[in-house]
């Protein structure tokens, strides 16, 4: 969520109250006076009745970013509540008022009507609010991406170098799926440029780990590495998977990508010895 600045404040203002129109009741404001309460109580408490949606620190559930990708008839993603936009813009009261009446229509329910007490949900409004003193959880922070794309010089020939990340590939775990040229199916096949080739390959429980935590990332599977060579120079390259991953904004999803570019960066190291 970029910040508006380009923006004139009427302008704002006016898309605060198309979005305000969107609500068929009357806007509801909070009261802006901190509530007190126990925050190491208020931990445990979330621990046994919010953790499992919202994440054991409030970093968000798994598959945080899955919601851009889901029809809007399946259920709602629990969002991060360990996040300094969120913390910043929601009060005390506010979120106070979220656990005792819940959102309707969504898994987040009522937790008055689940039996805890309001000098409970004070407790563990406290604990929320403490995330703001504490640093991000680890997993939840954005990949430090160095470079998108992983480049490696082949010291062999293109056929040489193509029989290479083949090899790596089934050590490495991944079965060889097939090599086509990086122009397959945008020209007459007489056209294609030999010099420039893809290797596809695929590991089952990798995949199905990934799309399980995000349906998205079939955008980029199978996983491919690019030969091309350019002046007699051969070259291996891959998309750098934390790149990707950045744009899905999930801590579990991070974790996967980080492995996918280790193993990338194995095989193309083999391959090229
Ligand atoms: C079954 C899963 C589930 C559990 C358990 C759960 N939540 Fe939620 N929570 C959600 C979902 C989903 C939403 C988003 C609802 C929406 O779209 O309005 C949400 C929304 C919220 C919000 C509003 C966030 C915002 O951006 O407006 C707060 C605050 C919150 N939850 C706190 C808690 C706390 C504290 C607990 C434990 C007492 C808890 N939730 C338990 C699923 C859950």
């Amino acid at each position: 969520m970029p910040a508006f600045g380009n923006l004139k404040p009427d302008e704002i203002e006016a898309i605060v109250s198309y979005v305000r129109a969107w609500n068929k009741g009357p806007a509801v404001t909070y009261s802006t006076q901190p509530i007190q309460g126990n925050a190491v109580h208020g931990k445990q408490l979330f621990t046994q009745y919010c953790a499992a949606c919202h994440g054991a620190s409030g970093e968000g559930g798994r598959g945080t970013g899955v919601t851009f990708s889901r029809p809007r008839d399946l259920p709602v993603m629990a969002p991060a509540l360990h996040n300094p936009g969120f913390l910043a813009s929601a009060t005390d009261a506010m979120i106070k008022a979220t656990l005792m009446q819940g959102r309707e229509g969504t898994p987040m329910v009522s937790f008055s009507k689940r039996g805890l007490q309001e000098r409970d949900i004070n407790d563990i409004v406290s604990y929320v609010r403490s995330f703001e003193k504490q640093p991000l959880a680890e997993s939840a922070k954005l990949l430090q991406v160095e470079n998108p794309v992983i480049v490696r010089d082949s010291p062999y020939d293109l056929k040489t170098t193509v029989e290479n990340v083949k090899q790596a590939v089934s050590n490495n775990n991944f079965f060889y799926g097939r090599v086509q040229t990086l122009d397959y199916g945008l020209t007459t096949p007489d056209k294609e440029n030999p010099r420039q080739v893809i290797v596809y390959f695929c590991n089952i429980s990798l995949l199905n780990q990934a799309l399980g935590i995000d349906p998205r990332v079939g955008m980029f599977l199978p996983c491919r590495i690019t030969i091309v060579e350019h002046h007699g120079k051969v070259q291996v390259m891959s998309v750098n998977p934390e790149v990707l991953s950045k744009l899905f904004n999930n801590s579990e999803l991070n974790r996967l990508c980080g492995q996918m570019r280790k193993s990338y960066t194995t095989i193309m190291e083999e391959a090229t010895l």
